[in-house]
């Protein structure tokens, strides 16, 4: 059974194949962001006109052919509609051309799930944090669904970083930029802002945003990072001592930053438990992931008829069933 995964939420076109667990191929375009941000018809522009070179590629790297495809799935959201829909359709139109079952998949669990697969863990505390996405997220084996423990009263972490790297002057990657002038700072106080397990990131960005050009580029990375970062650690150790969870992970975009991984590692040594987080190629957007989340769904016989395979731009974690 070789499946074929299709992301295409925000700006990377991605397609991943992925028999029994193996993933045989992680293929993706993705799309230059400016200063201006993305528009999304754009990007679903970009998406098409890549779409069927990203499919060949993978299937090149896989050593397949696409009659060797025996399943299909695709990012059903959250994400950009646009986006959302152009990896959709080139999902469906594969499934019926090769006749083979389809599976819509939810962007954020197959996140966590590749995690998991790689780092061989079990049932861990995952904190998912990406441009549009700040949870912290665990497996219910009743209901068979992800619970949000904790999440963003506001906007995505990524997304606060990317505004304040753009209000700072940076260039994109605004992240990663952020990330290299923040390891020469100093500490700079700025709002922290942590209700139980949730926390709210725009009164940060506001306030570092008004404080460039009087304070050095450098201070303010440093603090902008040592205070979110830090706002997350305080809601994932208390998110551990109430699940009582022996594995943490972290997942998404910001999962990349060396710096958050660093202060994940000391709550988790602390507790006296495992950390671990996927190779950057799996933190970016990536069509292994959902092939390998759709894998799974297909052998517990959850496909979709055609006609019915939809996309949701607001499709959450806490709805998506899953029988992994
Ligand atoms: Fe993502």
């Amino acid at each position: 059974m070789a499946v074929l995964g299709i992301e295409s939420s925000a700006h990377t076109f991605g397609v991943g194949i992925v028999d029994r667990g193996r993933i045989l191929a992680n293929e993706k375009s993705m799309y230059r962001i400016t200063n201006k941000g993305m528009i999304p018809a754009e990007v679903a522009e970009f998406h098409i006109a890549n779409a069927t070179d990203v499919v060949e590629r993978a299937l090149d790297a896989s050593g397949l052919r696409i009659d060797g495809i025996t399943g299909i799935g695709y990012t059903r959201g959250p994400g950009l509609g646009p986006c959302l829909q152009v990896g959709q359709l080139t999902a469906k139109s594969l499934a019926l051309r090769l006749d083979v079952p389809i599976v819509p998949v939810n962007h954020g669990l197959a996140h966590v799930e590749i995690t998991k697969h790689i780092a061989r863990l079990k049932d861990p505390l995952a904190l998912y944090v990406s441009g549009g996405n700040s949870q912290i997220l665990k497996f219910d084996r009743k209901s068979h669904r992800y619970s949000v423990l904790g999440e963003t009263f506001d906007i995505g972490i990524g997304n606060m970083l990317d505004a304040f790297g753009r209000n700072l002057g940076l260039r994109h990657a605004w992240g990663s930029e952020i990330e290299k002038l923040a390891r020469c700072g100093k500490y700079i106080p700025l709002p922290y802002t942590v209700k139980g397990m949730d926390f709210a990131f725009a009164g940060l960005l506001t306030r570092a945003s008004g404080l460039v050009g009087r304070e050095k580029k450098e201070d303010l990375c440093f603090s902008v990072q040592e205070t979110s970062f830090a706002m997350l650690c305080e809601a994932v150790e208390r998110a551990l001592l109430l699940s009582s969870s022996t594995e943490l992970c972290a997942c998404g975009g910001v999962a990349q930053n060396s710096r958050l991984a660093e202060m994940l590692h000391m709550v988790a040594e602390e507790h006296g438990i495992r950390f671990a987080r996927a190779p950057n190629e799996y933190n970016s957007d990536n069509g292994a992931m959902i092939a390998l989340v759709a894998e799974k769904m297909l052998a517990k016989g959850m496909d979709m008829p055609v006609g019915r395979c939809d996309f949701e731009q607001r499709y959450r974690i806490d709805e998506a069933v899953f029988h992994g």
